[in-house]
């Protein structure tokens, strides 16, 4: 039931506090990460040197933010492929090794025949997934479920962001394989996200408004670096699965090499830009598109206001979590998506074309 809430997806937003506690419940003790799933891999991941991860669509952005943190935090290389490219390449899958596959739904087509080339190569696999009893969770060694309710919107909403805290789960789990003191600090702030990510949810209303102002435009550019680039790629999809409109998502330092080209009045760029170690790169960057006429939307944290006068809106999400801000400012792509194909009279529950699951290739 959408318990008075207008479509799922919105409904599904809002619930995203409540899933990144189910995600937490039971997962954290005296500072440490526990995974006892993962118990019979604990001596495969104190050794661990690499990854690789397979996923296609929103999960594969969730993958995308996985590696960004595992490799900031640690050694270990993460090597993330879609997974409809990965099933028609040579593997490169060593006996023993470990995937990674994300699934919402665990019926992904190209996801488990991923996992079916990996395995005959010799590589254990483990899930992250929502659904119980999935084809996904019965060909994995070990599953890591979501616990995030049903998702009935073809929207992936409230699973991506708790596949984010899974993620961040497990990337400290290993690390903390490797050196068990590791990353205190960083699970003290795993114990406050729940709180925290409440303010990110508070700036609904001032999103609806900037959604109507925007409705009408036909193309948009996302654009984000490091933790934000994830992000960037994660609200174009939004945007043009559920509202039809044209939207391209870049690491912001492509611009020059091709896509500022398209920029001018008609083309908005969202950026999404934390004041974090790449903020002043962005912001030359958002410099860069604003003299192209385009119109500036920047989704940001940044309390000295520096990009005030040079965007057109903002959305202003209250964080000083650097690594958290891909769970953070998530809902701000996705209630800016939400809003402007209701705006549009789209339904965002269903959008055209498109299934939950996509269980053929
Ligand atoms: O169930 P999965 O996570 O394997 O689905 C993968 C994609 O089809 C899915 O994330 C899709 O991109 C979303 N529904 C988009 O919102």
């Amino acid at each position: 039931q959408k318990s008075g809430y207008k479509h799922f997806m919105l409904k599904e937003i809002f619930e995203e506090p409540s899933c990144i506690v189910s995600v937490l419940t039971g997962r954290i003790k005296d500072g440490r990460v526990v995974l006892q799933e993962l118990e019979p891999f604990e001596v495969s991941l104190k050794e661990l040197q690499t990854l690789k991860v397979v996923a296609c669509g929103t999960s594969s952005h969730a993958a995308l933010v996985f590696k960004y943190f595992l490799e900031n935090m640690s050694d270990v290389t993460v090597d993330v492929d879609v997974s409809s490219e990965f099933r028609y390449k040579k593997p490169h899958i060593k006996p023993g090794s470990i995937m990674v596959a994300i699934s919402q739904s665990g019926e992904t087509a190209d996801t488990l025949e991923s996992v079916r080339l990996a395995k005959k190569y010799g590589a254990k696999i483990i899930s992250v997934t929502n659904v119980l009893g999935s084809t996904l969770t019965r060909e994995s060694d070990i599953v890591l479920y979501l616990n995030a309710g049903p998702e009935i919107s073809v929207a992936a909403t409230k699973s991506y962001v708790a596949q984010l805290v899974m993620l961040y789960l497990l990337a400290i789990k290993i690390i903390q394989s490797k050196e068990s003191t590791g990353k205190r600090d960083f699970v003290d702030k795993l114990l406050r996200l729940p709180e925290v990510f409440e303010n990110s949810l508070k700036g609904a209303e001032s999103i609806h408004a900037i959604a109507k102002k925007y409705k009408d435009f036909k193309h948009f550019m996302y654009i984000g670096r490091g933790y934000g680039y994830p992000t960037a790629l994660e609200g174009a999809l939004k945007l043009k699965e559920i509202s039809y409109i044209h939207a391209t998502a870049y690491p912001a330092g492509e611009l020059k090499h091709g896509p500022i080209a398209m920029l001018g009045p008609d083309f908005p760029v969202f950026s999404i830009i934390p004041y974090d170690s790449l903020f002043q790169k962005m912001k030359s960057n958002v410099i860069e598109c604003k003299s192209r006429n385009a119109k500036i939307l920047a989704v940001t944290n940044d309390e000295n206001y520096e990009l005030k006068e040079l965007a057109d809106d903002l959305i202003y999400v209250n964080t000083s979590d650097e690594q958290l801000y891909p769970v953070l400012m998530t809902p701000a792509i996705q209630l800016f998506a939400y809003f402007v194909a209701d705006e549009l009279g789209l339904d965002p529950d269903k959008p055209r074309n498109l299934a939950k699951s996509v269980t053929v290739e």
